[in-house]
């Protein structure tokens, strides 16, 4: 009983936050009808209506710890949000793993052309910098700098973009399993991470138990998506399946067969609520992000 309460009370709040985001997206984005209006309607196209918003759930649980305020949570996980949503339009490209359908839609340059993908990336991750830098929400001058250096760091050359520059190098290849890491958590769980701190970042300081935390669930969400590419179905997913072996990709799957994999990531999970564990004391709010990080783990889609 209490356990179908609880995930009933997970499942509303992820609910609420989702509509939050959406809307707190839909704010902050350029109007569709503003020139120059192809590429603002592409850039809502791509961050709007779609995706599990697993980053935002994660700057909100933090900041749920850390008793932030919302309205700068808002900002933060729409910047993280839109770093993401960039990085699917560039990673669907034909140039990187050339792909058609995503969050269940045709893919930007599908919908619209190559090059209007391409500005969308640019325009939605400069737009991040700037939310963060120029909202009146956003916090003090110190906060905001700390929070534009980590999104920085984590969409840069050591973060996802360096993340997908080894994921295209690698292709065809095998991997050890510290190589597939080394990639994984670049490409995926550095953005992760940064969604954590984010929301941390919100009311002070990032506590070191609460980093560990999110490099945990950072690498358990992409051993997880290496799983779902080959267990799950297009319709499901949103996004074409079974595409990672068909091009060659190393994955967690291919390292070590789907069973181990999964076997990994329900470690990693294990793993980031110990992490909480230190955090705990009377009246601290970890119950959130342990949800989050099962919510991670456990997913179909
Ligand atoms: C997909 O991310 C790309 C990876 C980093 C593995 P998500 O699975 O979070 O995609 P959306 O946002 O829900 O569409
Ligand atoms: C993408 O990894 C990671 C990004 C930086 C976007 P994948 O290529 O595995 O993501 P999907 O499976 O296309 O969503
Ligand atoms: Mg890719
Ligand atoms: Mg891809
Ligand atoms: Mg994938």
């Amino acid at each position: 009983m209490l356990a179908i309460e609880t995930e009933a009370d997970f499942a509303a709040w992820m609910g609420s936050i989702q509509a939050r985001i959406e809307a707190a997206l839909a704010r902050n984005l350029p109007g569709a009808q503003h020139a120059p209006a192809r590429l603002h309607q592409a850039m809502r196209y791509a961050a709007l209506e779609g995706g599990k918003r697993v980053r935002p759930l994660l700057t909100f649980a933090a900041g749920e710890l850390v008793g932030a305020d919302p309205a700068r949570l808002d900002i933060a996980a729409c910047a993280v949000e839109m770093i993401h949503s960039y990085s699917l339009v560039h990673d669907d490209m034909p140039c990187i793993d050339d792909d058609v359908l995503r969050r269940g839609k045709r893919t930007v340059h599908v919908e619209y052309d190559e090059a209007t993908a391409l500005l969308v990336g640019d325009a939605l991750q400069t737009l991040a910098f700037q939310l963060l830098a120029e909202h009146p929400a956003a916090g003090n001058a110190a906060a905001q700098l700390e929070m534009l250096r980590t999104l920085a760091v984590a969409a840069g050359s050591r973060g996802m973009a360096g993340g997908q520059a080894i994921d295209l190098e690698a292709t065809g290849k095998t991997l050890s399993q510290a190589e597939l890491e080394f990639m994984h958590v670049r490409k995926t769980g550095a953005l992760i991470s940064a969604a954590v701190k984010l929301g941390a970042l919100c009311a002070g300081p990032c506590p070191a138990a609460l980093e560990q935390y999110a490099n945990r669930v950072g690498l358990a969400f992409q051993v997880v998506d290496d799983v779902l590419d080959t267990q799950a179905s297009s319709a499901t997913l949103g996004k074409t399946a079974g595409k990672d072996s068909k091009q060659g990709k190393p994955t967690y799957v291919s390292a070590m067969g789907a069973a181990r994999a999964r076997q990994f990531a329900e470690e990693l999970r294990l793993g980031a609520h110990a992490a909480l564990d230190t955090l705990d004391h009377p009246g601290a709010r970890t119950q959130r992000l342990r949800q989050v990080a099962d919510f991670v783990v456990l997913r179909k889609f």
